[in-house]
């Protein structure tokens, strides 16, 4: 099953991080550690193999694929040996990863969108394609009626005035194209009724949102070990200091709270109370790819004996990322071909801030995803 991968932001870290690792997966040069699809319990003949997947993608920045791999090579993201073996391949990705385009309006966007993905699809001979949203993160979109219903969303679109933030629009151009819409990031994308309404109508499914690589993957293990313990969580803070692309997005305003936001969900909705504290996301530069979180976390235990636990991550993000971006690639994909549409909650073993009302716990989460692959015809 040809399966295409389009990438919103498909020149940023970790979008070329997931391209380079698919590409050494096809010629046998590196190991699918990190992909979960590669489980003894998640492997079915459903899922479209490593060799099956086409990329392409759309970025608002010209940096060659190449040169962005060689640049995370040199910062220690990518193995330099690969970069090097993989060199044709890469450059020949470039050509695939257009310029985000631009219409007079958002109605024309979205039909460029649209058309780039629908020529992509021609031309590869591809079965279906998943559009992946691993672009900067998003403000919290303005509420907008147009949100609230497809018709009158499509009439809006076609005002000279925005009602979508960007990642929606992509969401709305993807469904239109018949693919499903995979959002990594934090940003609305898909999650408004009118895109639901536009998923059902074209029967396509979408998960999403902001991929679970670091600190909140640990709290979404410690969380539900706190619930079952009975232990009384007091307060629970994090500090996240990265750098990159994603850090430097992130150190202003509007971003950052859409980010921390997402973070904080999983211990509401694990505890079934919220204790005190926040996450705080700082940018320090010479960081470059890598990412440091430290979290304190106090509660009280029997007759109110107070005590605390403490955690440091030193992750790498798009290295922690690249391997779900094609996990869920593939599981889009084979969810697609089995007539599934709108939400897949049971993803959300992949997401800080996931779809519907699901389990957080992560052990939880695994189980669904199990029901789920096993489920596919
Ligand atoms: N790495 C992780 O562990 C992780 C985890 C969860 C979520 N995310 C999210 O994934 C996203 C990508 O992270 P990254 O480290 O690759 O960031 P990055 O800054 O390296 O890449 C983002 C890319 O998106 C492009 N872009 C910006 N606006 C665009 C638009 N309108 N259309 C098309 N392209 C656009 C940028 O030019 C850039 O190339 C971020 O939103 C981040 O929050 C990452």
């Amino acid at each position: 099953m040809r399966t295409g991968v389009w990438l919103v932001g498909g020149r940023g870290s970790v979008a070329v991080t997931s391209m380079v690792g698919a590409v050494a997966l096809r010629a046998g040069l590196a190991e699918p550690t990190g992909c979960v699809t590669e489980l003894p319990q998640l492997r079915h003949p459903q899922l479209p193999q490593w060799a099956d997947l086409v990329f392409g993608g759309h970025d608002v920045i010209a940096t060659p694929i190449l040169k962005k791999a060689e640049a995370l090579a040199d910062a220690g993201v990518l193995p330099g040996r690969l970069v090097t073996a993989l060199q044709p391949e890469l450059a020949a990705l470039d050509a695939e990863v257009r310029p985000a385009p631009r219409g007079a309006t958002q109605a024309e966007t979205a039909a460029l969108i649209t058309a780039d993905i629908d020529e992509f699809r021609r031309r590869h001979e591809l079965g279906r394609v998943v559009v992946v949203n691993v672009s900067s993160t998003e403000p919290a979109a303005e509420p907008h009626e147009a949100h609230a219903a497809l018709d009158v969303l499509r009439e809006a679109l076609r005002g000279v005035t925005p009602v979508l933030p960007s990642s929606s629009l992509y969401a709305y151009a993807a469904f239109t194209a018949g693919c499903s819409f995979v959002d990594f990031t934090p940003s609305t994308g898909a999650r408004l009724p009118a895109l639901s309404q536009l998923a059902h109508e074209r029967g396509v499914p979408y998960a999403g949102h902001d991929g679970k690589t670091g600190e909140t993957l640990v709290k979404s293990v410690l969380a539900p070990m706190f619930a079952m313990r009975a232990l009384d969580v007091r307060s629970w803070s994090g500090a996240n200091l990265l750098g990159g692309g994603d850090g430097a997005n992130l150190s202003q305003p509007a971003p950052n709270a859409a980010k921390a936001a997402s973070k904080q969900r999983v211990l509401a909705e694990t505890l079934g109370y919220t204790p005190q504290g926040d996450t705080r996301i700082e940018y320090v530069e010479d960081l470059g790819e890598f990412k440091t979180a430290w979290d304190l976390i106090t509660f009280r235990g029997f007759l109110g004996t107070a005590m605390r636990l403490e955690f440091s991550w030193h992750g790498c993000d798009s290295a922690l990322a690249a391997p779900l971006v094609l996990d869920l690639v593939r599981l889009a994909a084979a969810a697609h071909r089995a007539g599934r549409s709108g939400p897949l909650p049971e993803l959300a073993f992949f997401f800080k801030d996931p779809l519907g009302d699901v389990e957080h716990g992560l052990t939880a989460q695994f189980d669904a995803l199990v029901r789920m692959v096993e489920g596919l015809a």
